[in-house]
This record gives structure tokens, C-alpha cells and sequence, in this order.
């Protein structure tokens, strides 16, 4: 049975026959006041203001209204993400405080732009090039889809993207019928070449042209198809359209999206192979009733967005995205929203806990392998007795794992360089857990990619012939290298991995810290060139709990650990409180400096335990 059924089952307050009062949102006006099978409401908005969502609702099958709850709002005010990400994707009700009791159950119907393995995504962006949109608004809607196109193709999904822009005339850029159309460099290339000057000499606004050549686009690949195929149906079908929304020839647009529902069979059953979302960013004076008529509207969700900037639009879209169906283990997907919990934006992140108490941090690289610190974990013999807590310890997310096996770096021993005048020395300081099962892949459990992999090149999207020394000429390409760590609360703090001659000088500190090594004549005993550097002005400092956790950086959209936290001269976590970090007073000696074991220096090792695990590149 559709899981949704059993909950709709189960709700004991609504017979079928019946809907819930579907309320009236504040500034709203409803007619209609029977809620039974079959009967309608409708909303206007009072005074001057705007609505959004059903102006009619029915009431349907299971007890619940078509369509999406109205509200009414100012005519130009901007969406900033902070408002609306909370409500996207669920009902914005009870944010004016008319809760409908069952919105709650219906969040899984067809909600969002799906990111699966399956079936094949058609992404259609439309650009407006018309009059009432200025240049430099165009470019502000060619950079935003340009960011929608490379966040698009960093899933590794099937996506073809067609890029149109518009005025009195559509102009088609890159066409989901072109096999251009599934490279992302190809389509980013066509991007850019599309100019808000192709449409000098027609710049009237013709949305309905505009959405029609989407229309002629979808016709032609159907014939290609052919109708009755697989192919054709599990295609699913999105429309970005960045827009003011005032058009003012060509007719109503809603003819062509009816043209193309009536292609693409939407019903009931298919509702969600359609989303068309309109969205006005930059500095525009929008319509917003248009801008409302053209999104979809589906239960429970907004299709029409008014934003600031690109980074606003951004950070809408990554809730319009569902990846809850990715359950493969692609590496390094991380949930890119301000909003996502912490685990979701860092789903590799556990928690090792040798004894009863946690005592390191470490990284999924794999659905069953953990990598983290060696001085972490004392005696590889006692491992039965170790825990491994995976996907947010503290929700219904999170899930313990046993041990199977510890692989603890032999070439590991703080004592080596006693002798020396070295009372701890931190080389080698790693090792390899392989969890009792397999973890089950989710938005809040994922490993993070491994440079030098199969996974980690096409997660960097360069060509299968790369190497581990292309990885690394890429990952740590300049002297000073934004990378991340997520700290004992889980937030993702920040630091700089040095490299070269900025490197040379993180790592002198050392020198300075008489009270631990008192007879140091060469750093380099200590600080090999095992470690990744940093600590300098203006880095987070690690605390002695968030050893073993991965050194991270993003690249296009995706996340690599180039190193693991190991050792350093401060640690800012004085009291037991996960929250509290105290910054390292300025002029202090030793200053506080923090080292990582390298990945791209552990590559032999890696490479002997991780084989069969892992596709390792040539170094
Ligand atoms: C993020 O979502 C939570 C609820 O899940 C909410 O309390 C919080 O205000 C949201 N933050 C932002 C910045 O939207
Ligand atoms: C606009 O019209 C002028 C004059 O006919 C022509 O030279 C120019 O190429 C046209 N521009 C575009 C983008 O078609
Ligand atoms: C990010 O997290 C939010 C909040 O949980 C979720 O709604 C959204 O679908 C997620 N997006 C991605 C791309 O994971
Ligand atoms: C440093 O050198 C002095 C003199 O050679 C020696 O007495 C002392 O034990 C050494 N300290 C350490 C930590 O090895
Ligand atoms: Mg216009």
C-alpha cells in the first residue's frame, strides 16, 4: 500500500467524505462554506494585497483540498530565504497561525524537483530578455542559471537541460533534444553565450511563446520516443522560469502550460513529472500575481519566488531539490542550505566512541568504512567493544554500529621520538574501521569523497584518464586553501590549509613551544610533510574531541577530505560545553597552529587496506 493511504487510513477525525475547514488565511476572504466530497471554496485577498496558492480549493478523495493553501501578502516584497525556506515544501499556514491538520500527512505527494538514479530529468530554464528586465538583470538571472545548472549536475543524475531565453521571441540556446544538452560544460558554455542583445529588436514579453517552444520541445522528443515508451514517460519535467512576470503579448501563458500538461499526460497519478516554478530575482519590480499564475500549484508547496540576489535564489532551490531517493552511495553530497540540520550538510560525520564516552570524530568513505585517527583508538584487539554512531546521534537519524575490524596505521607511535627530545610525535596518526553493516545510504548518512578515486573524479567531474597528482594540483591549488572541519557540536567551522612557502611559515610555531619541546633543533622532526597546516589569523582552532574528523573542502558542490584532524598547539575547548570555544589570546605563545594528516601522503597506505573498497587512480 502508498504509505501516504496508511496515514490517511489512520486519521480517525475526517471520513472520507469529508474535508477539514480549510481555514482563512489572514488578509484572506473565503466564499464556500461546505466541506464536504466534492465541494469548492474560494479565497480573495482583501484591500491592496496579493495572493498566492488556490484561488479555488476542492474538497477530494481521503479528505484533503486540491491545490495550495492562499495567502496574501504585500505586492512586492522580496522572499528572503530565512522566510521562506521553512515554508517551502510544507504548508505556510501555520505561519499565520490557520493550521490544517492534515497539510502535515500530505508533505510526500509529489513535492519538489527529484533527484534520483531513475527515470531522466528535463530541466527547461527561461530567461527573460524583454524590456521591462534590464541588462543587468539579465546577467543576474544568467548567473542564477548557471548556479542551478551546476548544482543540477552535481548529483550525477540523467539531466538534459534546455536553456531558452525570450522577449517578443523565444530564442532556444541549448535544446533537450541536443545530446549537448546532458553536458554540464556544454550547457554551461551555451550559457554564456546567450545575450540579452539577441533580443534587440523584438523586446516585448511573450511568456506564452516562451513556454510554447518548451511545449514544441517536449512534442518532438515524444515523437522521437515514441509515446507508449518508458523512455518517454519516466522523464520528468521541470520549468525555471526567471521572470518579472509581465507579459504583455503572445496571449496567457496558461494555454501553453495546459499544452504541455495535456502532452505530458499530468494527472492525478503524475503529478509529479511537472514543476514549473517562476522566479524573480535581482533588483526587478515584479508581478507577482503573474509570477503566481505561472508556478505550479501543488499540495502543499509554493512554485513562485520573489528573491534578492543569487545567493537568495540559491539557497531556494536547494529546497526545491528532493534527494531523499538517493540511496546510492555517491560521495560528497552534502545539504548546501543554511537551514539543513548539521548532519545533513556533513552526512559523513560519526562519532567514535572507544570506551562509553566519545572520544573522536571521523569520516563514512565508504558504507562501511570509517577513517579517522590512530591515536584515537588504543589497542585494535579491543574493537568488539568500540561504537561508531552514524547520521546525527541525537534523532531518529542517528544509528550505532559495532566494529568489525580496526586498521590502526603500524607505523603509528607517539613514543618513537622520545630519544630526540620528542615527547609525542603524531606521524602516521590514522586508521581504518570497517563497520560491523553496512550503513544504509540517506540525506543524513553519506561518505564523503576520497580524492584519487574513481568516485572523487567524477564527483570533480574531470576526465577518466586523471591522476592522484591531478587531484591533488586541484584540491590544493594555491598557498592558502578555504577548507572546513565540523566542530563537537556539529557546526562546520573554518580554516586555511597552507601550502609551499606559507606552509614553511605555519609550521614554524612549533619552535616556539618550549614547555613541549624544549631541546627542538629542526620543526620537521615534529611537523613532517605528512601534516596539512593550519591555525594562522583568522582559522578555527580544533579541540581535543574533534580529532579524526575529516579536513574538507568544497568543489562543485561536492565535498573531499584532503586531510584528517590530528594534533595542535591550542585547544580552544576548555569546559565540558560543546558550544563554547574559546578564541586563543592574541600574542600568544606558542600561537595556536593545528596539524592534519595529508591524504595525498597516505596514499600507499590507503591504497593496501582500502583495495576492492574503493577505485583508487593512478598516483
Ligand atoms: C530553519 O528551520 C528551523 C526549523 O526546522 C527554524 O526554526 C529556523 O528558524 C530556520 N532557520 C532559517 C534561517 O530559516
Ligand atoms: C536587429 O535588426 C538590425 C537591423 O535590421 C540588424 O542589423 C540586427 O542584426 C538585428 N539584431 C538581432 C539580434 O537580430
Ligand atoms: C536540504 O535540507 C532541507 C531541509 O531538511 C530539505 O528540505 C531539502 O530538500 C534538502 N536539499 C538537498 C539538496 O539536500
Ligand atoms: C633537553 O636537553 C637537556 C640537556 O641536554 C636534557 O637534560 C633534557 O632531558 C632534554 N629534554 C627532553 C625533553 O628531552
Ligand atoms: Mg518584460
Amino acid at each position: 500500500m502508498d504509505p501516504l493511504m496508511a496515514v490517511l487510513c489512520l486519521l480517525p477525525l475526517y471520513p472520507a467524505s469529508h474535508c477539514p475547514n480549510p481555514g482563512i488565511a489572514v488578509g484572506a476572504v473565503r466564499t464556500g462554506s461546505r466541506f464536504g466530497l466534492g465541494d469548492k471554496v474560494s479565497y480573495r485577498c482583501s484591500s491592496n494585497l496579493v495572493l498566492t496558492g488556490s484561488v479555488e480549493r476542492e474538497c477530494q478523495d481521503e479528505g484533503v483540498w486540491s491545490g495550495m493553501e492562499p495567502i496574501c501578502r504585500q505586492p512586492y516584497s522580496y522572499d528572503f530565504p530565512e522566510d521562506v525556506a521553512p515554508a517551502l515544501g510544507t504548508s505556510l499556514s501555520h505561519l499565520l497561525g490557520t493550521t490544517n491538520p492534515t497539510q502535515k500527512k500530505k508533505q510526500n505527494v509529489g513535492r519538489k524537483i527529484q533527484i534520483q538514479r531513475s527515470g531522466h530529468l528535463n530541466l527547461y530554464v527561461l530567461l527573460d530578455a524583454s524590456q521591462s528586465v534590464e541588462e543587468e538583470d539579465f546577467e543576474i538571472f544568467k548567473k542564477s542559471a548557471s548556479h542551478l545548472v551546476d548544482r543540477i549536475f552535481s548529483f550525477e543524475i540523467k539531466v538534459s537541460v534546455a536553456i531558452i531565453t525570450f522577449a517578443s521571441k523565444p530564442k532556444v540556446i541549448m535544446s533537450v533534444l541536443d545530446s549537448k544538452s546532458k553536458d554540464v560544460t556544454e550547457v554551461a558554455h551555451s550559457l554564456e553565450n546567450a545575450h540579452y542583445k539577441d533580443h534587440e529588436n523584438g523586446t516585448g514579453t511573450n511568456i506564452y511563446e516562451a513556454l510554447n517552444s518548451v511545449y514544441i520541445m517536449m512534442n518532438n522528443q515524444m515523437r522521437r520516443l515514441s509515446m507508449n515508451t518508458a523512455a518517454w514517460q519516466e522523464i520528468r519535467h521541470a520549468i525555471i522560469l526567471l521572470t518579472d512576470g509581465k507579459s504583455n503579448m503572445g496571449g496567457s501563458p496558461k494555454v501553453a502550460v495546459d499544452n504541455i500538461k495535456e502532452v505530458l499526460n499530468i494527472n492525478q497519478k503524475r503529478k509529479d513529472y511537472l514543476d514549473i516554478y517562476a522566479i524573480g530575482v535581482g533588483n526587478l519590480d515584479v508581478d507577482w500575481r503573474e509570477l503566481n499564475e505561472l508556478g505550479s500549484k501543488k499540495d502543499g508547496e509554493r512554485h513562485a519566488f520573489i528573491l534578492k540576489d543569487v545567493e537568495a535564489l540559491s539557497q531556494v532551490f536547494e529546497h526545491m531539490l528532493d534527494v531523499s531517493q538517493l540511496m546510492d552511495t555517491i560521495c560528497g553530497v552534502g545539504n548546501m542550505s543554511a537551514n539543513a540540520s548539521a548532519q545533513e550538510r556533513t552526512p559523513w560525520h560519526v562519532t567514535i566512541k572507544p570506551k562509553s564516552q566519545e572520544t573522536c570524530r571521523g569520516a563514512l568513505i565508504s558504507d562501511q568504512w570509517v577513517l579517522t585517527a590512530a591515536h584515537c583508538l588504543r589497542n585494535a584487539e579491543a574493537h568488539p567493544l568500540w561504537r561508531v554512531s552514524v547520521g546525527d546521534p541525537n534523532s531518529q537519524w542517528g544509528k550505532e554500529f559495532q566494529v568489525e575490524k580496526a586498521v590502526i596505521s603500524s607505523g603509528f607511535n607517539v613514543f618513537a621520538k622520545k630519544n630526540q627530545g620528542i615527547p609525542e610525535f603524531y606521524g602516521d596518526d590514522i586508521a581504518l574501521l570497517k563497520l560491523a553493516q553496512k550503513v544504509k545510504m540517506s540525506t543524513h548518512a553519506r561518505p564523503i569523497c576520497l580524492p584519487c578515486t574513481v568516485g572523487a573524479n567524477l564527483a570533480l567531474r574531470r576526465l577518466p584518464g586523471s591522476t592522484c597528482r591531478d587531484h591533488e594540483s586541484e584540491l590544493l591549488n594555491k598557498r592558502s586553501i578555504p577548507a572546513h572541519f565540523v566542530a563537537l557540536n556539529g557546526n562546520k567551522l573554518n580554516v586555511n590549509l597552507k601550502t609551499g612557502s606559507e606552509w614553511t611559515n605555519c609550521v614554524k610555531a612549533v619552535s616556539q613551544d618550549k614547555t613541549t619541546f624544549p631541546n627542538l633543533t629542526d620543526v620537521r622532526e615534529v611537523v613532517t610533510d605528512q601534516f596539512l597546516c593550519s591555525g594562522m589569523q583568522g582559522d578555527d582552532n580544533p579541540c581535543k574531541g574533534e580529532s579524526g574528523g575529516a579536513v574538507f573542502l568544497e568543489r562543485r558542490f561536492r565535498f573531499f577530505q584532503v586531510g584528517l584532524v590530528s594534533w595542535g598547539l591550542y585547544n580552544p575547548c576548555g569546559s565540558s560545553d560543546k558550544n563554547s570555544r574559546k578564541i586563543a589570546p592574541r600574542g600568544r605563545v606558542p600561537p595556536p597552529r593545528d596539524f592534519h594528516i595529508n591524504l595525498f601522503h597516505m596514499q600507499p597506505w590507503l591504497r593496501q587496506h582500502l583495495e576492492g573498497v574503493l577505485n583508487f587512480l593512478p598516483l
